[in-house]
């Protein structure tokens, strides 16, 4: 009958607005979290030989420690409610503090894709009268992004799962709309929906990750 037509339509419009604002607010802390660990990752970098950076180094490391040593959550409630209160739309504070989050991980990926470069290949490099900065950018790096994009879609893996604490912010993402639509309808077959469609995504991406990697080691004899 007619209500529980509006009621259907109503609830598929609730998982698409939970879809939409998981996937936006993933991709833009992706990208924000990306730039924040290149920022970060060159900083450390370039601190390793001059002194005048160790400031900036050990704010880097500041910065690395506490994200990554505390609750995503209480970092998101904390963007909410003491930093950005006066914003009352959670969705931009949400992409904000998941970038800021997603930046502590995105260094170290950075940094464990540069190390993964045998030491082999910057003596190499500087055996051919490259200077380092020349070394890096044309030896490490091409070598080194084999081991960070894949890894980049680890880190985005992890936060279009993570963004499910939005909903703390009042955000309805994904998991927000499932758990309303529960409420309303008192069985658990929403949540079951929000996860075959996270797990949909996820595997999604796990298979695009999987064909990247294929690609980038053409090439590679090993
Ligand atoms: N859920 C964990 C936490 O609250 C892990 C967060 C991982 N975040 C990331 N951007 N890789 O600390």
């Amino acid at each position: 009958d007619f209500y529980t037509v509006v009621v259907e339509n109503n609830r598929w419009q609730m998982y698409l607005t939970g879809l939409g604002n998981t996937i936006c607010i993933a991709l833009v802390a992706v990208f924000i979290g990306t730039m924040i660990g290149l920022i970060v990752a060159i900083i450390k970098y370039y601190a390793v030989n001059n002194k005048k950076l160790w400031l900036l180094d050990k704010l880097c490391d500041l910065y690395i420690t506490v994200i990554r040593g505390t609750p995503t959550l209480i970092q998101i409630l904390i963007m909410y409610t003491v930093i950005l209160s006066s914003v009352k739309n959670g969705v931009p504070v949400a992409m904000l503090a998941f970038g800021i989050n997603s930046g502590a991980y995105v260094a170290e990926i950075i940094r464990a894709g540069i190390l993964s470069v045998d030491k082999g290949q910057s003596e190499a490099g500087r055996s051919l009268g490259l200077n380092s900065n020349m070394t890096m950018t044309l030896i490490i790096l091409p070598q080194a992004v084999k081991n960070i994009l894949p890894a980049l879609f680890n880190e985005f893996i992890v936060l279009l799962k993570e963004t499910s604490v939005a909903g703390y912010i009042a955000v309805q993402e994904l998991t927000k709309s499932a758990d309303l639509i529960r409420g309303r309808t008192f069985i658990g077959l929403p949540l079951f929906i929000s996860a075959g469609l996270y797990l949909i995504m996820v595997v999604g991406m796990t298979a695009l990750q999987k064909r990247l990697e294929r690609r980038l080691a053409k090439g590679d004899n090993r």
